[in-house]
Formats: C-alpha cells, sequence, structure tokens
C-alpha cells in the first residue's frame, strides 16, 4: 500500500469515529427538530407581516433583527446553541463550519437530483449536532431571488457589502437552521 493512501484511509476512518449519524428516534435529535420548527414558526409570521404591511426594504430588519434574536432567546430557553448557517451566507457570521458545511453540500445535490432534503444529525466531537434546510418560496425570492428590485438591493448592498445571497431560484437550498448541544448520557 502506498503510503499516500494509508494517510487517506486513516483520514476517512478518522471523519467517520468523529461523525456518527443520529437517528429520529434519538430523543436530542427529537428535541432539536422540535426546536428548529418553533424557530420558523416564530419568525415566518412575523416576515410575511411585514412584507404585507409595506415594501421588502422595510422588512429587512425581520430578517436582520428578529432571526438573530429569535435564535438568540430560543438557545437562552432550551441550552442549544441555534443559529443559522449558508455556503454563501449574507450575513458573515452565517459561514458554516465543516460539518454543517459537509451537509449543505448533501442538501444541494439532493435538490440537483430532484430530491426533497430532510434534516442531517450526527454527533460530532461530543456534540449532537442537527441541520435543518431551509429552502426557497416565493417570498424569499424578493430579497434572494435573480432580480431584486433596486431600493431593496441597495438597502442590502449598504447593510451587507459582503452579501452572497441573492441569485437563488425556487427550491434552492437558502441555507439551514444549525443547532448544538453537549450530548447527554
Ligand atoms: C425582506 C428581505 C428578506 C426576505 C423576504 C427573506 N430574507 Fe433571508 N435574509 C435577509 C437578510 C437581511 C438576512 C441577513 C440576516 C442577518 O443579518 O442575520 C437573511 C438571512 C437569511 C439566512 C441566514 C444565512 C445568511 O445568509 O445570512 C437564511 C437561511 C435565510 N435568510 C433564508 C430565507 C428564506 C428561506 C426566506 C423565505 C422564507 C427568506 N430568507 C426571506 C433578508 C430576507
Amino acid at each position: 500500500m502506498t503510503r499516500r493512501l494509508c494517510i487517506a484511509l486513516l483520514a476517512a476512518t478518522i471523519s467517520t469515529a468523529s461523525a456518527e449519524e443520529l437517528k429520529v428516534s434519538d430523543p436530542q435529535v427529537g428535541e432539536a427538530s422540535a426546536i428548529a420548527l418553533v424557530f420558523m414558526s416564530r419568525l415566518k409570521p412575523q416576515l410575511q407581516a411585514a412584507l404585507e404591511s409595506g415594501p421588502p426594504a422595510e422588512a429587512i430588519s425581520v430578517c436582520s433583527e428578529v432571526a438573530p434574536r429569535v435564535a438568540a432567546e430560543l438557545s437562552e430557553e432550551t441550552g442549544w446553541s441555534v443559529k443559522r448557517v449558508s455556503l454563501r451566507p449574507r450575513n458573515p457570521g452565517a459561514q458554516p463550519d465543516a460539518w454543517e458545511r459537509e451537509q449543505l453540500l448533501v442538501f444541494d445535490r439532493t435538490v440537483a437530483a430532484g430530491g426533497n432534503p430532510g434534516w442531517a444529525a450526527a454527533e460530532v466531537d461530543g456534540q449532537v449536532r442537527f441541520l435543518a434546510p431551509q429552502r426557497v418560496g416565493g417570498v424569499c425570492l424578493l430579497c434572494h431571488g435573480e432580480s431584486i428590485d433596486a431600493d431593496t438591493a441597495a438597502a442590502l448592498k449598504r447593510l451587507y457589502p459582503e452579501d452572497r445571497a441573492v441569485g437563488y431560484k425556487p427550491g434552492d437550498v437558502r441555507g439551514a437552521i444549525s443547532l448544538s448541544a453537549a450530548r447527554k448520557q
């Protein structure tokens, strides 16, 4: 066996050993999926209401202020760390780590193959990790789509000069809600 192959095999063994996939029957996975749903149920009505009452540029604060606030509240209430991540983030703080990145790539591949990605869960280095994909629906296109109205685009540029979260099509994976917590024995 060549030395390089040997190192590759070793690396593969290490990565499977440190990220063990978890099933829906795992109680902490059940808890995480419920929290991800609560996150969406607190955020979506506020976004919907803001979009109904004014132009999208004015709804930006729901995403820039309410979403991080809901994530912080849920972290406080549940003891899980709750945040949002994306392969093409708008908020530079939404960069995925290695495990999140790997799962987001799997979600993208599933969509590209015509499938519907479900959540991913694993135990990584003593942490339970959970990632729920967020796909692009009609309303998301106003701020993440291919043609964004000039006022909204200008407001986004001002707040997020390094914005990479535009140009999405319906059905694309926009990002994910990411939860992590220490493994309970
Ligand atoms: C009114 C404009 C607006 C709409 C509509 C909107 N977003 Fe966003 N989105 C934003 C802004 C602004 C941010 C950055 C928030 C922050 O600073 O944390 C963001 C961030 C995100 C993030 C976090 C990752 C990142 O890129 O920073 C996800 C995931 C996301 N949006 C998904 C969606 C989905 C799914 C929809 C449709 C249900 C949607 N958004 C609709 C403006 C919008």
